[in-house]
């Protein structure tokens, strides 16, 4: 089996600066990467800047600013929230670097030595912030304006020349696809809408623009640039070095083992970008997986609303590792969530300082009292290996990773905080004075529950983890996954490090 794994976000427009809704793209896709790497697999990381096309092109207009200096501004702004998220991406893509424009050309020309493109014109809507077409039942008029019904965008009526993509001839070989790879969309919900869209039929796509200039030149037509989601989608290639098929990027890591996108632009992940693929004779990623919006209150972020949660504010105030916490464990994958201050404070006061820090916490300082800040020996009995053993199933944990069941997972490590808080409790060491040998399996094991538990946050939590980590002197690169069933691992006599408050519960008058 392949070690390697290729995960990406979606790349994002720079049209503002970042939002929530950006950050939960990547703290998710983060969350499995880094799990990935723990579990020893070769990640591959991607998260990036897509930089063409009309909104931004009219967004630098009105900033008085060119294109090219408007988007190296906003771009430098997702990139730093990248480092203030603390992701572990291993590269950073922006589409007007040469590099995608060399990648992209080279798909465009494939696909026209393939016979998939062809010059007619387009008459139709178009809507400048999907950076998408629709069709006439997809559109709804309010007073004298026509709105996109899903999205709520504005569309504007577009007649121009423009290049085709036979989308149509891959509505049988997309539908077989998607039937003979029951998990490439996901969630199953998702996947269902995917398939009724295809098979109410697919018309021909424009992929091509002629009526502004900001984009990827047509190799062979100058007058026209490349649509931008063909431009985009491609960028999932070009961090591989592709179209240099040789190169040892690109032979790692594609396929793609997992898009993390939002579900709003799942018919351009699940549909175009197949058969795009299909149509070049490249191979299609493993899986996509549209989940769900933050919502502000329950409405969308939007400029027009002002409702936009800034993340940069929520971390000034609750720190990183609580956000990163929040999204995973209270918004359920693949469903809408939201933000609340109240909800934020209980995770930080139950979860975070009561549970996992309490724990930490008073363990300890119980062996600091009573072991000399050394581990103690082990002599299990049944008590102690009867919690022990809820670590050794790594295949189920894993599965649920490899589901993108994130919610399963979170609610595994909570029910184990539970049941190591109750066992120390239960366990009642500050009694066991005379029985010395008794004392110190139970901190040991208490000690030993710490660190599986630490390992399992390690993704969700990753600076607080370490800290605690740490003391066992496990640093990042000791850190494995598959150490959490070795019940022995922690070496009795050694030295445990010092451990400061790691949350301060949130107290509200
Ligand atoms: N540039 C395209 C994506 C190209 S991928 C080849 C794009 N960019 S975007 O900046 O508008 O949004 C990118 C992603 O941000 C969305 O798919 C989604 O993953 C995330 N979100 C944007 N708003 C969101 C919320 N309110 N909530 C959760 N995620 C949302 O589309």
């Amino acid at each position: 089996m392949s070690k390697n794994f290729y995960i990406t976000t979606p790349i994002y427009y720079p049209s503002a600066k970042p939002h929530m809704g950006h950050a939960y793209s990547s703290i998710v896709s983060d969350f499995f990467a880094r799990f990935k790497r723990n579990d020893g697999y070769s990640v591959q990381f991607l998260t990036g800047t897509d930089e063409h096309g009309l909104k931004i092109q009219r967004t630098a207009e009105k900033n008085n600013m060119k294109p090219q200096d408007f988007c190296d501004q906003i771009s430098k702004t997702f990139e730093n929230l990248s480092k203030t998220l603390n992701l572990s991406n291993t590269d950073f893509i922006r589409t007007t670097e040469q590099r995608h424009i060399k990648s992209v050309q080279h798909l465009w020309k494939i696909l026209e030595d393939q016979n998939q493109i062809y010059m007619s014109k387009y008459e139709g809507w178009y809507s400048v912030s999907d950076e998408a077409f629709y069709q006439p039942d997809e559109i709804e008029s309010k007073e004298n304006k026509h709105f996109v019904i899903s999205s709520g965008s504005p569309v504007e009526w577009v007649e121009e020349e423009s290049f085709f993509f036979k989308l149509s001839e891959w509505e049988k070989p997309l539908l077989k696809f998607y039937d003979e790879n029951p998990k490439f969309i996901l969630p199953e919900g998702r996947r269902n809408e995917v398939i009724s869209f295809v098979k109410n039929g697919l018309k021909d796509l424009s992929v091509s623009r002629k009526t502004f200039s900001w984009g990827i030149k047509i190799p062979s037509n100058n007058d026209h640039i490349i649509y931008v989601w063909l431009d985009a989608l491609t960028n999932y290639l070009s961090a591989l070095n592709y179209p240099n098929t040789k190169d040892e990027l690109y032979k790692n890591f594609w396929p793609a083992d997992v898009h993390i996108i939002g579900k709003d632009i799942l018919r351009f992940h699940a549909i175009y970008w197949p058969a795009f693929l299909m149509a070049a004779k490249l191979p299609l990623p493993k899986r996509v997986y549209g989940h769900g919006w933050i919502l502000s209150g329950d409405e969308k972020m939007s400029k027009s609303k002002g409702n936009i949660l800034d993340p940069l504010e929520i971390i000034d105030v609750y720190g990183l590792d609580t956000l990163r916490y929040y999204l995973l464990k209270e918004v359920s994958f693949g469903n809408d969530g939201n933000i609340s201050q109240e909800k934020l404070e209980s995770c930080i006061n139950s979860d975070l300082a009561n549970n996992y820090g309490n724990l930490c916490q008073r363990v300890l300082a119980f062996c600091e009292k009573n072991c000399g800040s050394k581990i103690p020996t082990n002599d299990f009995i049944n008590d102690d290996l009867e919690i022990l053993k809820n670590f050794e199933n790594l295949a189920y944990l894993r599965d649920l990773i490899d589901n993108q069941n994130i919610n399963d997972y979170m609610k595994f490590i909570i029910d184990m905080l539970f049941s190591s808080n109750k066992y120390f409790n239960d366990q009642e060491p500050w009694k066991k004075k005379n029985d010395k040998n008794r004392l110190n399996t139970i901190v040991y094991t208490a000690l030993d529950l710490i660190r599986k538990i630490s390992i399992l946050l390690n993704p969700v939590i990753p600076d607080t983890t370490l800290k605690v980590l740490k003391i066992f002197d496990i640093n990042d690169d000791k850190l494995k996954f598959e150490d959490i069933d070795n019940h022995k691992f922690l070496e009795s006599g050694k030295n445990i490090g010092k451990l400061n408050i790691l949350f301060k519960k949130i107290e509200n008058d």
